[in-house]
């Protein structure tokens, strides 16, 4: 057992070893004020009071510090809405003492930079703070906003750069810290958090974490609520409140399954366990691929496993992005088209060729629709963020387009090449940043040049650095897609033949996408008498009916509409639906009433984003 301990422990010193040769070499993050390059932070203890009454986190930070540059002496950190009350540094003699410090000029999203200021040899900072009102990385719940009602809940949303409005600290991609935590509660909640939760068996209010990998800032993740654990296979389990906890389970029991599969395919699984953690239903996203502990939306949870495409994507995170990390929010696609590529592929294995098609042509159509509203620039891989919010920048081009863009080479070079290749990309750069032109150059490197003219040097610039989709990716024909285009054309010609028993959701969400945009009233109440669709209990089929009939004043829908957008908050969702309701004039009025009855229990993220839509 020791001899594994120090062999594990060589071992992260050997990333670290690389990780440090690798940030002389990168560009400066335009994100995040810090300064890696002259000292970076290598490991985080984080010592934080959880206070619901305050709604407020109130503790410290240490940050073990690395001298990349010999004499540089003033250490930089992000930080945003944060009170900074005090900065200790253990000096080259072991003794703590105060440190001075300065907040820069408050730069919008961007925060202020802390600069310290360092005795030559100090080898540590601690840095004492607590949060506030505005501190976007964080929701607190009250217990009206929780499944059970009866405690409050907690929880954190660090990607892309809202790390920093909860603790201080380098915020960007291309730096890795591993991290302790001590976290305390009131007495009856649970806190979670992306590491190794075992320490934790006894429930009293004060918690112990762990994470030895190192992990990019915006994994750093926090939730503290009423939530209780269910294990569902030897490494997988759920945490969720009581409601959700066996109907989880039994939505993503082929959980472990997918981690099989995935280690099969591109190497073992690297980070111990994968445990799901259920949110309240204002998580503002579909999911979040915190290391060990992917926070989950429970708006998947249908009782047909129909959405669990989210859970395979989540995971398929732990390789791509976690393990290998875009080292700027300009190179998003290398996490997320190589997610959503790995995704398919393990939708594939474990659900059939058949669904994991249907979920690609899904896919393709989201991409489809969203292009024409991109600017050229935004339509590239590539991005360029140059003074703007890395949020705003988020479409289904980094997703989806990344996703057929890797599809295409292993359509060109073949599967088990790509396969290789694949697996030697996850093996060769573990647990370091990644940018583009590093990912292009390997691609040459191990793929172009290795096998010469099957893929050109311009189809690569195209894909990467261009506008548009090229027509050269995949296509992936269903039959079950076709089927429903058959019936659709019969309703079409006023002929309709609805044979739809045997349909799946994914069907059903073809359909919706393929429905003429103009339909007459009597035509929608038909549809909706005969299916349902304003009752859907599948938030997706939902969402798509109703964005089709809110542009058509399909007054029945009004009333589960209004239900719908006070119970979810995933932006996803209530985004394109508030859209929808400002650009018909007849409905904007509702809109309005609505999302004020609804704001407060938004997530910041999400409040900001609808701000903007309605007024
Ligand atoms: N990492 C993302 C969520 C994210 C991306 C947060 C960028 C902040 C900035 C997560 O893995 C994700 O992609 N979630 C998707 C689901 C997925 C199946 C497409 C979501 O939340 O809808
Ligand atoms: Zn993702």
């Amino acid at each position: 057992m020791p001899q594994m301990f120090y062999l594990f422990h060589f071992f992260l010193l050997l990333i670290a070893v690389s990780f440090s040769a690798q940030l002389q070499a990168q560009v400066r993050d335009q994100h995040s004020f810090s300064n890696p390059e002259q000292i970076s932070s290598s490991h985080l203890l984080l010592d934080v009071t959880v206070d619901f009454d305050k709604s407020e986190l109130r503790g410290f930070v240490e940050h073990q510090l690395q001298r990349q540059q010999k004499n540089a002496n003033t250490l930089v950190l992000d930080s945003r809405a944060l009170v900074i009350e005090k900065v200790l540094q253990q000096k080259a003699d072991g003794q703590w003492a105060s440190a001075r410090f300065q907040l820069g000029q408050a730069a919008g999203i961007l925060g202020q930079s802390l600069s310290i200021q360092l005795s030559p040899g100090s080898q540590k900072v601690r840095v004492y703070y607590h949060t506030t009102a505005d501190s976007s990385g964080l929701q607190w719940l009250s217990p009206a906003q929780t499944s059970e009602k009866q405690q409050p809940f907690l929880f954190s949303q660090s990607q892309a750069i809202h790390a920093r409005s909860w603790i201080p600290l380098q915020d960007t991609p291309a730096v890795r810290v591993s991290y302790q935590a001590r976290v305390r509660t009131p007495k009856q909640l649970l806190a979670v958090m992306s590491a190794d939760n075992s320490k934790n068996t006894e429930r009293d209010g004060d918690y112990h974490f762990d994470m030895p990998q190192p992990v990019p800032s915006y994994l750093l993740a926090l939730a503290v609520g009423d939530l209780h654990f269910q294990s569902m296979s030897a490494q997988t389990g759920v945490y969720a409140e009581k409601t959700w906890l066996q109907k989880s389970v039994n939505e993503f029991a082929d959980t472990q399954s997918m981690m099989d599969v995935a280690s099969k395919l591109y190497g073992q699984y690297p980070w111990g366990r994968y445990d799901l953690l259920i949110l309240p239903a204002s998580f503002p996203f579909g999911g979040m691929e915190n290391p060990r502990l992917s926070f989950i939306t429970p708006t998947v949870i249908t009782g047909d496993k129909s959405l669990v495409s989210l859970i395979a994507h989540e995971l398929a995170h732990s390789w791509s992005g976690n393990l290998i990390t875009n080292s700027n929010w300009e190179d998003l696609w290398l996490n997320e088209g190589f997610t959503n590529f790995f995704e398919n592929r393990l939708m594939a294995e474990v659900y059939g060729k058949g669904r994991a098609d249907m979920e690609y042509s899904l896919s393709v159509a989201e991409l489809t629709r969203a292009m024409p509203e991109l600017t050229k620039a935004d339509q590239a891989l590539k991005l360029k963020l140059t003074g703007r919010d890395p949020d705003e920048a988020f479409s289904p081009v980094a997703y989806v387009k990344g996703q057929l863009f890797l599809s295409f080479l292993e359509q060109r070079f073949g599967r088990e090449r790509f396969d290789q290749f694949v697996s030697l990309y996850f093996k060769t750069f573990a647990f370091q940043s990644m940018d583009t032109d590093r990912f292009l150059q390997f691609l040459h490197t191990n793929l172009l040049d290795k096998y010469p003219q099957v893929v050109s040097k311009a189809e690569v610039e195209q894909w990467v650095f261009q506008g548009g989709l090229p027509d050269t990716y995949p296509k992936r024909p269903s039959d079950a897609f076709s089927e429903v285009e058959k019936q659709l054309a019969l309703f079409v010609a006023g002929t309709p033949q609805w044979q739809t028993s045997q349909w799946t959701v994914h069907q059903w969400l073809h359909l919706l996408d393929k429905l003429p945009r103009q339909l007459s009233g009597t035509q929608l109440i038909n549809l909706d008498q005969q299916f349902s669709f304003s009752q859907s209990q599948n938030v997706e089929l939902f969402v798509a009916w109703s964005r089709l009939a809110i542009p058509l004043n399909y007054e029945a829908l009004k009333q589960p509409l209004q239900q719908f957008l006070l119970k979810v908050g995933r932006s996803k969702f209530v985004v394109p639906l508030y859209r929808a309701l400002a650009q018909n004039p007849h409905w904007r009025d509702f809109a309005k009433q609505v999302y004020q009855q609804a704001r407060p229990g938004y997530h910041p993220l999400t409040q900001a984003q609808v701000d903007k839509i309605v007024q």
